[in-house]
């Protein structure tokens, strides 16, 4: 990090949700740059540190690339590898890693631990997933949302769990005056005091954020059907948890309620014949692949924002 920049983190979405959709705004123009950005090289000389305390495929290789494209390190730390969790604190880690790296991203279970870690390193932190919160993926989501804005008809709908990928999604649209219906069974709806984050959110961007626990109610007429996996990772232990999912399927007979030109999103990995059929993941209006493309970009744009936001300002002037 360049040391004349207070430090910032990212744990949700809405640490950076005045700034989102500029964020947003730099990610696809340096998408679409293929000239300047190979000159580009706001992380030159800077190492960024990613600990995995879960599986990954997107996160792990969205950062390794990126953080290469701007000229940085990646160093990638599994949980199995280093002390963190065996011999060691969370607070000593974050000491010691500070010495070395400009910033470090965090895979982890319980979300404190990424707090924790953030509140004792000296350099940015990213969540790279939380049990509560999933910053990463909304704002490549809602990339995404911003890139089809043209063709998108109607409001986000979420069909599932009321998870981390839900609770960041529904912060990210409510920054971006984006209407979004969620639908869950009942007992599983998402954390109550980021719904009214969102929805305070929300009532500044005149839009609205609706709940239900009808998957038809929340599809009808939308532009945008979103699902995730039902069971996430670290929950595989609550048996019985995906027998409360029944009808919450996104399959062809649930889409027909949406907009003819829908898109569906989904963050993946997707567990293909449970929460979506092959019919709707493989249509012409499924757009998980960008998604996961986008992951990359919108990373790209937040880690030079938060370790060289000098060089942020630089790119995002001249083009
Ligand atoms: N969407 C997402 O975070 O994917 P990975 O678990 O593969 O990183
Ligand atoms: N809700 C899922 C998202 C995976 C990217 C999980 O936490 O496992």
């Amino acid at each position: 990090m360049k040391e004349t920049e207070p430090k910032r983190d990212l744990l949700s979405i809405d640490d950076f949700e005045k700034e989102l959709s500029g964020i947003i705004d730099w990610a696809i123009k340096m998408k679409n740059d293929d000239g300047f950005a190979e000159n580009f090289k706001p992380l030159d000389g800077m190492t960024i540190g990613s600990i995995y305390e879960k599986p990954s495929t997107r996160t792990r290789v969205s950062f390794e690339v990126g953080v290469h494209k701007l000229g940085g390190q990646p160093l990638t730390l599994l949980a199995n590898d280093i002390q963190l969790g065996k011999s060691e604190s969370i607070a000593d880690t974050a000491a010691v890693l500070s010495r070395f790296m400009d910033g470090i991203t965090y895979r982890c279970f319980g979300h404190s631990d990424v707090q924790e870690l953030a509140s004792h390193a000296t350099v940015p932190v990213i969540n790279a997933l939380s049990d509560m919160h999933h910053p990463c993926q909304a704002a490549a989501d809602l990339m995404a949302v911003t890139e089809n804005s043209d063709s998108v008809k109607g409001h986000v709908s979420w069909v599932g769990d009321g998870n981390n990928v839900l609770h960041d999604l529904m912060l990210a649209c409510a920054s971006l005056g984006i209407d979004i219906k969620y639908a869950t069974p009942e007992g599983f709806e998402p954390d109550p005091d980021i719904v009214s984050r969102a929805v305070s959110i929300a009532s500044g961007n005149s839009c609205s954020i609706s709940a239900t626990n009808d998957p038809v109610e929340a599809v009808s007429d939308a532009g945008v059907i979103y699902t995730d996996v039902f069971v996430s990772m670290g929950e595989e232990g609550m048996k019985g948890k995906i027998d409360a999912f029944n009808g919450f399927q996104v399959n062809e007979e649930l889409v027909s309620n949406a907009h003819p030109d829908y898109l569906f999103m989904h963050c993946l990995p997707a567990h293909r014949g449970e929460e979506v059929t092959d019919a709707v993941i493989d249509s012409k209006n499924s757009i998980v692949f960008d998604q996961a493309e986008n992951r990359m970009w919108a990373q790209m744009s937040l880690l030079t924002k938060m370790c060289n936001d000098a060089a942020w300002h630089t790119y995002n002037e001249l083009f």
